[in-house]
């Protein structure tokens, strides 16, 4: 078993450091009170980090990451006077892109975190903001499914053309990258064992390289795993049945943008944007980050919701003690969870997406409640 744990943060732009500070104080909660050392290397990155310094983030920074047990990422994206920083405009990518994108996109493909999984969780307590008041459309038990979204080509291959009058950026699916995904998914869906299903979420009806990976979604599925069931769905009717049904669901996989679509609109059952987390993964490395952007308009202002950013950190504690065998992280990530779901349930310190802004509490309030919880839950959980 490890005696420490090397974790790069990424914090980013905008809210990105606000939540991760937050992330990271209950990761280290967790440690002092499990004794595991986690030493964290922070690196900054961006667009703000562009802007100052003509390049995404310091030379090396892609091999630290490399190195380490596990990248923490808050997000990226900034804005001057409301506009989007990009790089060199006009140039093809990743030059022309939205600044600071390159850890997030460069590090899913350079690491292979093939598997991005977004699960899509109800917490008791937490409400839904529909039509601008908060309602329980759902209750819990109706909301738990997984969505792997495959994390490294279709539409983010990033090989833009300029062609006579527009541009084409491709659409790219390979046999590597979809079997791996799809298997990954199968075998989440066994190893849940909640309906036995996974469900391919694709536009193959037009898309001729969605028609391969959902091809390869049956192939792999039929072979190897023939006690799950099978079922599929075209990208535009699976937005609805997702909102009007989503007990239907129990692992969803997608190829990459289709999946990027599908979890934030999902997000909106489990509370919203401040409460989905992500992990991405592959076989040798991890980098866990909420789903939400850099939420230019709500920066420094201490008022977003860090739940998001530490749902992630316990979706890290979970991999490194699956990884690690160490049951120690195996049982900090359960605790991070159980103080996260009774900050929830008790609804007296929620920022202002949860409660509203009359009742709102700061984020950094936020991510105090969730550390006195953990230490109220230490005899039970730990
Ligand atoms: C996400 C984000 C990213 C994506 C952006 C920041 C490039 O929306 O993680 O879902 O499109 O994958
Ligand atoms: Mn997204």
């Amino acid at each position: 078993m490890r005696d420490h744990y090397r974790i790069v943060s990424l914090p980013g732009d905008g809210i990105g450091p606000e939540v991760t500070t937050q992330a990271l104080a209950v990761l280290q909660e967790v440690g002092r009170r499990l004794q595991v050392q986690f030493e964290i290397e922070e690196i900054p990155c961006g667009g703000h980090y562009y802007l100052q310094h003509g390049r995404e983030w310091p030379e090396g920074s892609f091999e630290r990451c490399q190195a380490a047990d596990a990248v923490f990422l808050g997000a990226v994206g900034h804005e001057v006077e409301g506009k989007p920083v990009l790089t060199k405009p006009g140039q093809p990518y990743p030059e022309s892109q939205l600044a600071g994108y390159a850890p997030v996109i460069g590090n899913r493909k350079k690491l292979e975190l093939y598997a991005n999984v977004r699960p899509i969780k109800l917490y008791p307590g937490v409400r839904q903001q529909i039509g601008g008041s908060f309602q329980s459309v759902w209750r819990p038990e109706q909301v738990d499914y997984v969505i792997v979204r495959e994390n490294t080509e279709d539409a983010y291959t990033g090989e833009t053309q300029e062609i006579p009058g527009g541009r084409i950026t491709p659409i790219v699916i390979t046999r590597k990258a979809s079997e791996r995904v799809v298997r990954f998914a199968f075998r989440l869906a066994r190893q849940r064992d909640k309906l036995g299903k996974v469900t391919c979420v694709d536009k193959s009806n037009i898309i001729g390289a969605h028609r391969l990976f959902r091809d390869i979604f049956t192939e792999v599925g039929r072979s190897e795993f023939p006690e799950i069931e099978l079922d599929y769905a075209y990208f535009d009717a699976f937005c609805q049945w997702q909102l009007r049904n989503p007990d239907w669901y129990d692992v969803v996989v997608a190829p990459n943008l289709v999946g990027d679509v599908i979890s934030d609109n999902g997000s909106t059952q489990q509370g919203g944007l401040g409460l989905a987390a992500s992990a991405n993964l592959g076989d040798e490395h991890g980098m866990f980050e909420p789903i939400h952007g850099s939420a230019p308009r709500h920066a420094g202002k201490d008022e977003v919701n860090p739940l998001a950013a530490i749902l992630a950190m316990k979706m890290m504690l979970a991999w490194l003690g699956e990884r690690h065998s160490d049951e120690r992280l195996r049982r900090g990530a359960a605790w991070v969870e159980g103080a996260v779901a009774a900050v929830l349930e008790e609804g007296k310190t929620l920022s202002y997406d949860l409660v509203g802004p009359e009742r709102a509490a700061r984020c950094s309030e936020v991510g105090q409640a969730v550390r006195r919880k953990l230490a109220d839950l230490e005899t039970e959980l730990v």
